[in-house]
């Protein structure tokens, strides 16, 4: 993706350091974080500096070969190590296929560092190809909405709900996005129009809850989504409000895709009630932090002094609310038999 002119991934490896575009700073500051070690990089998943399903996915695969590179020949660390990069985030299934297939496929500190970067150029292979069976889906003219930030800061390049955007707008399709801003952290806001933006595609920030007043106006033709774990029977975790979004979709007879790769898929989930949700810190919700007219970070409450919050970071909805999932080797029904298939022919 071009910053500036300048093509950047949202994470890569030089040497045995971890680079990665930090997103706690945008839209506001563009700056690369280094990741010294597989601590580092660990830590840059559980603070958000990476963030994002595929993009959490590749880091750890890279925290593994940091791992490798650290600690070969010594097993016994190297199991420590994948179950500390495990424990960073609970819920996106792309960062346990990642350690697992690091881990269980390297025999040596090489092999780590080539499976962790081929786990990057799949993730981004595969956001590519979601774009192009997605844009199938959208029409000239069409008004697309989307939840928090599917695109490529998400993954490694391209993205997922927001791949097929990109790819119907190179083809010369005029659309409109309706991004929510995605509270508490806003990933919709800040991330998702930042890309859009330096895309130069026609989009609108709204609130969390303007959504059904768009809807009931007709001004939305369909909704694409990411995904950060797909269970067995196509009930899809994805980040807090996307159920309401759904449900809304639903309501108003509104086309409502799920975009993810083959490594969201859970199949050891049987439904959406054996997916871990992570539980976040109650100050996301109580406090926001951005740039004041002077250009200086400054973090305010926004809630009752004293009033405690909770702060859930991703719900499931239900498999009958999807109209389909876009993944790399098509589009297929958010049913048992559509997953089963699509890891059977592996
Ligand atoms: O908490 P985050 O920002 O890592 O959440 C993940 C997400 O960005 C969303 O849930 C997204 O829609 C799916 S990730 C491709």
């Amino acid at each position: 993706m071009l910053v500036n002119g300048k093509h950047f991934k949202t994470v890569w490896s030089e040497g045995k350091h971890v680079k990665m575009i930090h997103q706690n700073l945008l839209p506001f500051d563009f700056k690369i974080h280094t990741c010294h070690n597989y601590v580092e990089t660990a830590y840059a998943i559980r603070d958000m500096i990476v963030r994002g399903a595929g993009a959490i996915g590749c880091t750890a695969a890279l925290a593994m070969a940091q791992a490798f590179i650290e600690h070969f020949p010594d097993w016994n660390q190297i199991d420590n190590a994948r179950r500390f990069i495990e424990s960073m985030r609970p819920t996106a299934q792309n960062l346990f296929y990642a350690t697992k297939f690091v881990a269980e496929n390297a025999q040596n500190h090489i092999d780590a560092l080539e499976l962790a970067q081929l786990i990057c150029s799949q993730d981004s292979n595969a956001s590519k190809a979601i774009g192009e069976y997605g844009a199938e889906l959208i029409l000239n003219n069409y008004s697309v909405a989307t939840h928090c930030n599917a695109g490529w800061l998400a993954f490694t390049d391209y993205g997922t709900a927001l791949a097929p955007i990109y790819e119907a707008s190179r083809q010369g399709k005029k659309l409109k996005v309706f991004v929510d801003e995605t509270r508490p952290r806003s990933q919709g806001a800040r991330l998702t129009a930042w890309e859009l933006y330096n895309e130069g595609i026609e989009h609108y920030i709204i609130a969390d809850n303007a959504t059904a007043f768009f809807m009931q106006k007709g001004n939305i033709d369909m909704m694409i989504v990411g995904a950060d774990r797909i269970a067995a029977n196509g009930d899809v975790a994805n980040k807090i409000g996307t159920l309401e979004k759904a449900i809304l979709a639903r309501h108003f007879g509104i086309p409502f895709y799920v975009a993810a790769p083959k490594a969201t898929f859970d199949i050891h989930c049987a439904t959406g009630k054996d997916i871990p949700i992570e539980f976040r810190n109650q100050n996301e919700v109580l406090y926001a932090t951005g740039p004041n007219e002077n250009n200086i970070n400054e973090t305010i409450l926004l809630a009752n002094p004293g009033s405690p919050a909770l702060n859930p970071a991703f719900d499931v909805s239900p498999a009958e609310l999807i109209s389909g999932i876009i993944t790399e080797v098509g589009i297929i029904k958010a049913d048992y038999q559509s997953i089963n298939k699509l890891f059977k022919n592996v």
